[in-house]
């Protein structure tokens, strides 16, 4: 496809450099209209980097992956469901908090804030869900390795929803039963009770052991489905084309007056260093700018917090968790199970290792990085410039050259879509 994609041809080219010195030449003697035009005209890209930026173009993303550990992932019904729990704020120990305080619409799923607040206040950032369905981890320190294990987190957790599995299976039988029986089956007997293994209070801990094995499972799978119909809504949120995305398709198309108005020569500059001598994308690469993986970029701990393992601690957590592909409540089968069997376990290589996260919609959802280190990309750029981590090595950057870094990352920014579930393969 990117045979003929050099769109200044040897030919066009001279006649290129003859235009630009004729516009020199006006420039010195009226310096003013004709000069503007005369920056936006742009050496070529290479073949090679034609490719790159092929593989970064919105138009490469593949259909949504399956999910073989969640049986209800493209079902609509249970998307319909997820897509109300979602926003139902009963889930929750004040009767306040549901996933989109933390992950709202009007922000690209995300907040404001440094640091996530639900019942309390959390240790982390909160991540925008924008195309979250192609992640195999999920979390900074990637402890989940399903977005329906993931989503079970935050309800127990006693600074986000400040609740529990059991009120939970007691509230979709109050208020939710005749949706939730319709996809997943009859829903057992349930008390209202206040109940988890995962709580510091004992008082819920010894009411969770007092329960019988069979309704502590039967809770269980509850709580699981309403994981598996939430992640069903999460599966399809997904980043809309952006300006970026315009001019590689103009590119690819040898559409010149497309290409001319889509991008500015500041910007055309940012994405060539954010390709090349800046080494961007050796993690952010791909049609979500991310490679999935988890790096250290040497991010300093906020002051007064106690340092973050990130990943080191993610795979010890992900490897024993009940709601694990490999797990009683997954409908996997062990086949399906590779990424979870054959996790990279170098505890030491990934110590404060964090997921290399999107940079679709970036520019429009400060603050930045795992606890909110930065409150602007200015300040992220800046701390790249100095970091000293070996991963980072792109051997000194001008202040010019991070302005039109921080350019190109504004072109990253697009309209929220839903991502069709029926072309998932
Ligand atoms: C109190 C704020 C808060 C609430 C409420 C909350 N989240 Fe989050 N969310 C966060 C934070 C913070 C992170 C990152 C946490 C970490 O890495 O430890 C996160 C991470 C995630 C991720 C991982 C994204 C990725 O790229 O790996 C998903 C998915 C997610 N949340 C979905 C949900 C769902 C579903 C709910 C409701 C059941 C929910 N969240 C409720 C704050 C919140
Ligand atoms: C070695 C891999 C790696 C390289 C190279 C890299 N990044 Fe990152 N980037 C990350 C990781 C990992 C994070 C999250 C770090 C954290 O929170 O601790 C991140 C975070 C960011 C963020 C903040 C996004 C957010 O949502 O918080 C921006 C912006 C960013 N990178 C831009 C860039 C630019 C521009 C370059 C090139 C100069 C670059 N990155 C090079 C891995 C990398």
């Amino acid at each position: 496809m990117s045979k003929n994609h050099t769109y200044l041809s040897r030919r066009s080219l001279k006649a290129t450099i003859l235009l630009i010195a004729t516009f020199m030449v006006l420039c010195h003697v009226a310096a003013d209209s004709p000069c503007a035009a005369q920056t936006d005209i742009q050496p070529a890209w290479s073949k090679q980097e034609i490719s790159i930026l092929r593989s970064l173009w919105i138009g490469t993303l593949p259909p949504l992956p399956k999910d073989p550990s969640n049986a209800f992932a493209d079902n609509p019904k249970a998307r319909a469901l997820g897509a109300k729990l979602f926003f139902d704020p009963l889930f929750s120990g004040n009767l306040k908090v549901s996933c989109a305080t933390c992950h709202r619409p009007d922000m690209n799923f995300t907040d404001d804030l440094p640091l996530a607040h639900g019942m309390g206040s959390t240790t982390r950032r909160s991540m925008p869900l924008l195309g979250v369905a192609y992640s195999s981890w999920f979390f900074w320190d990637g402890r989940k390795d399903s977005l329906w294990s993931q989503a079970l987190g935050p309800i127990e957790s006693n600074v986000e929803h400040g609740f529990t599995r059991t009120a939970c299976a007691y509230l979709i039988n109050k208020n939710y039963r005749s949706e939730y029986e319709e996809i997943f089956g009859k829903i057992p007997d349930i008390t209202n009770a206040v109940a988890s293994p995962v709580t510091e209070d004992v008082s819920v801990l010894k009411t969770w052991i007092s329960m019988t094995p069979d309704k502590r499972d039967d809770v269980n799978r509850i709580y699981a489905n309403i994981g598996k119909a939430i992640a069903a809504y999460m599966r399809t949120i997904g980043p809309g084309p952006s300006r970026f995305d315009r001019y590689v398709e103009a590119l690819l198309n040898n559409d010149m007056a497309t290409l001319q108005e889509s991008l500015t020569a500041e910007e055309v500059n940012g994405l060539r260093l954010f390709i090349g001598k800046a080494k961007c994308t050796n993690c952010h690469s791909g049609p979500l700018f991310t490679n999935g993986d988890f790096h250290n970029t040497g991010v300093p701990t906020p002051a007064k917090m106690p340092p973050d393992k990130g990943r080191a601690d993610g795979i010890r957590k992900v490897l024993s968790d009940e709601f694990n592909c490999l797990g009683r409540y997954s409908d996997a089968g062990p086949q399906d199970c590779a990424e979870l069997r054959f996790v990279d376990v170098d505890i030491e290589k990934y110590v404060g290792a964090f997921k290399t996260p999107t940079l679709r919609n970036v520019a429009e959802r400060a603050p930045y990085m795992h606890a909110g280190q930065f409150a602007t990309l200015k300040e992220v750029l800046a701390f790249y410039r100095q970091s000293k981590s070996h991963e980072l090595g792109h051997g000194g950057l001008s202040d010019e050259e991070l302005s039109q870094l921080e350019a190109f990352l504004h072109t990253l920014s697009g309209p929220i879509i839903t991502i069709d579930s029926r072309h998932s393969r």
